[in-house]
């Protein structure tokens, strides 16, 4: 990997993303999306790994998509590298994916943030949608997901002015799970994340999956999918386990299957 760095094991069950490019704020070329996307692939299919952290460093989670690598194309071009096929992909990830952010979140770094399923910011971590100030507009769903996190009004201003949301407000209007000093950030990350370690994993990707049908569907549609992953946590020995382990007053030991 030339841009990030993988830790399969960065605890038991958990692994960790560092996007790497600190000198260009980790903007995100494709060759970078594209080990992210094949790392989490690899992730998802790695029975030791239950949660996956994706972080940066702590001045820049992402500063968003590399302008550089796009600022000749044209409208073809874009739409023959067809670099979104790649995002598609990492919104595929099954497991769940906390995003650590800490400094600038920006453009398609604020995107791929809100790809994630928590956010963990700290401090000093910026979220933004600035392609406006550069004669575009988001193109990695923030339009979309950050309407959807925080609401017409506020994501509005930040599209159309290219305004930033400090943590705090990022909290307020509830894009991010938690605000902590920045020597904090990615303990906080990982002290959530071996929280959901230690839940049956079968279970764990049914909720996400569940959770993120919410967005996509209708209510009765949404209801339905829900009943059906619940129905089918009972086809796993997790379930069993999970219950008998209740009734017995001891602790359960999913084993993922
Ligand atoms: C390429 C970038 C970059 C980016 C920063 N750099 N952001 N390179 N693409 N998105 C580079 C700078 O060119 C510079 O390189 C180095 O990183 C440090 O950046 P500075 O600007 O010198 O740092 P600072 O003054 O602290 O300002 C930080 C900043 C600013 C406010 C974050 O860099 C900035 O505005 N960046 C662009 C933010 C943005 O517009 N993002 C949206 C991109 S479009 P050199 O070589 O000069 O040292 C997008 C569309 C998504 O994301 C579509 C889906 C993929």
């Amino acid at each position: 990997m030339e841009f990030i760095i993988v830790t399969e094991q960065y605890e038991p069950g958990i692994a960790l993303i560092q996007l790497n490019r600190p000198k260009e704020l980790n903007a995100l070329n494709r060759k970078l999306m594209e080990e992210v996307r094949d790392t989490l692939q690899a992730l998802d299919k790695n029975e030791q790994v239950r949660v996956i952290i994706l972080t940066g460093n702590e001045q820049a989670f992402a500063a968003g998509a590399d302008i550089k690598q796009m600022a000749d194309k044209s409208a073809i071009d874009m739409l023959l590298i067809d670099q979104f096929s790649t995002w598609d992909q990492i919104r595929k990830t099954k497991k769940p994916i906390i995003a650590a952010v800490s400094g600038f979140a920006l453009g398609g770094g604020c995107e791929l943030a809100m790809m994630c399923d928590m956010i963990i910011a700290s401090e000093s971590a910026k979220f933004g949608q600035p392609e406006i100030k550069i004669g575009t507009i988001p193109g990695a769903g923030g339009t979309q997901r950050l309407t959807r996190a925080i609401g017409k009004a506020k994501a509005m201003e930040l599209i159309l002015t290219g305004r930033f949301l400090s943590a705090e407000e990022a909290h307020f209007y509830g894009l991010v799970n938690k605000v902590v000093p920045v020597e904090m950030y990615l303990h906080e990350a990982v002290a959530l994340a071996r929280e959901i370690a230690q839940m049956s994993p079968v279970a764990v990707q049914l909720a996400k999956e569940a959770v993120n049908r919410s967005f996509e569907t209708h209510l009765d549609e949404g209801l339905a999918f829900e009943r059906k992953n619940f129905y089918l946590t009972f086809a796993s020995a997790d379930q069993k386990e999970g219950m008998q382990a209740f009734i017995e007053k001891r602790k359960p030991q999913f084993k993922g299957h």
